[in-house]
Parts: structure tokens; sequence; C-alpha cells
């Protein structure tokens, strides 16, 4: 019986991807680049220095390191503008219901978001208290498609990877959460979360309840 759920926090539980999108087409802008939707896909799930230096590689220009980091700087005090306002209407269909019912069965729940932004926003979604452990990338070194981050959150929760199922909309978090050796749940297109093991379009289809066991016991420990 699988004893803890993994969630990724942009894109399964809350829509942050339109702020990230509009503060980096900010940022690009300024320096002569453009960034469409198309593009801001490559950045779902990506780390802040690493969506940067993929926005940078559309140019030719070489920045420093550390006008690099006043850009990341910039473009981080544009997106917290932009999230000020949210509130628990921006929870994503079935995150709640999902969270809350999966606490009732004795499932533990972590995040595990690359967003150095995350505790923030569990605290303006008002779910800050349905996961027992929360990381972000200020916790470890390499970040998603690397497992580090899926590994630490099992680690704390005291449960074995085979033991855990992952949920993720971007690539390079399935990737991560195969690499750490758990199950993945996908959030979005089969055809692009090909490495999922299961994908579904939003959290109103996580199982929960009997569904939970039945669709979980046959592939986890
Ligand atoms: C991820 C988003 O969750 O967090 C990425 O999908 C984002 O788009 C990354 O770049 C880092 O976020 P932050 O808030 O630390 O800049
Ligand atoms: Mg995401």
């Amino acid at each position: 019986m699988p004893k803890t759920v993994i969630f990724d926090l942009d894109g399964v539980i809350t829509d942050t991807a339109r702020f990230h999108f509009l503060a980096w087409k900010r940022l690009a802008n300024k320096i002569g680049l453009d960034i469409d939707d198309a593009f801001n896909e490559k950045l779902k799930g990506v780390d802040r220095m690493n969506s940067l230096e993929l926005i940078l590689a559309q140019g030719t220009k070489k920045y420093s390191e550390q006008e690099k980091l006043a850009m990341a700087d910039e473009k981080n005090e544009d997106y917290k503008v932009l999230i000020e306002e949210m509130t628990a209407k921006d929870l994503l269909p079935g995150a709640h219901s999902t969270l809350t019912s999966l606490r009732k069965m004795g499932i533990k729940l972590a995040l595990a978001s690359a967003s150095k932004n995350a505790a923030t926003i569990l605290n303006k979604l008002g779910i800050s208290d349905l996961f027992d452990y929360v990381v972000d990338s200020n916790q470890v070194k390499h970040g998603k498609p690397a497992p580090d981050i899926f590994l630490l959150a099992a680690k704390q929760l005291g449960s074995s990877p085979s033991e855990c199922i992952g949920v993720e909309d971007a690539v390079v978090g399935v990737q991560a959460i195969k690499s750490a050796g758990m199950y993945a749940v996908g959030v979005g297109d089969p055809k692009v979360l090909t490495q999922a093991d299961m994908v579904i379009p939003d959290l109103t289809g996580f199982p929960v309840g009997e569904a939970f066991s039945a669709t979980f016991n046959k592939v986890l420990a």
C-alpha cells in the first residue's frame, strides 16, 4: 500500500505558469529578446537560474554571473507582485478535495517544488497545513530532472521510493520522479508526459478512497 504522495505545486495545485511567463517575458523584452507560449512550456519545472539560461540562450549576448543574478532577482520581484493577490480561489480543480481525502486516508503528503516561492504560495492558497513536509529547491543541490527533491521528501517522511507516488505536470518533473524510482502520475497531456505511469487531465481525476487502493496497490510496494 503506498504510504506517501509527493505533489509538485506549479501546474498541479495552482496555475502560476502564466505569472512566471509574464515576468520572464517582461525581462526578455527588456534585453531585446522575446518568448512565446510554446517556449514557456520548456520552462515548466525548471528552476529560476536554469530558466534564465534557457532564455538567454535565445540570444547571443553574454552576461556576467552578477548581471544574471540581477536579472533573476528582477524577474522574481515582478513575479512576487503578480502572485500577491492569490487566494484559495486559485486552487486548480480537484486540488483541495484530493489533498483532504488522502489525508483522511492516512496517506502522508509532501510538496516538492522547484520554486523558492512555494511556502509563500501555499500560505496564500491556505493549504500549508495539509502537507506533512515541504521541500523546495533551496534544500537540494540538483533541481528537476534530478531525483533529489523527491528523494528528500520521501526520506523526511520515512518512506522508501517504492512506497511513493509523485504527481507532476512538467516533463522534467516526471523524469525526476522516475529517476527517484517512484510511480509517476502526470497531470496534463499524455502525448507530452510520455514517461508518466498514468496521466490525468487534472486532480479531479486523482484516485482517492477505494479507487486509490484499486489503482495503486498492485503497482506499488
Ligand atoms: C517551478 C516552475 O515550479 O518553479 C518554474 O514550474 C519556475 O517555471 C520554478 O521557474 C522556480 O520558481 P521560483 O519561484 O523559485 O523562481
Ligand atoms: Mg509544475
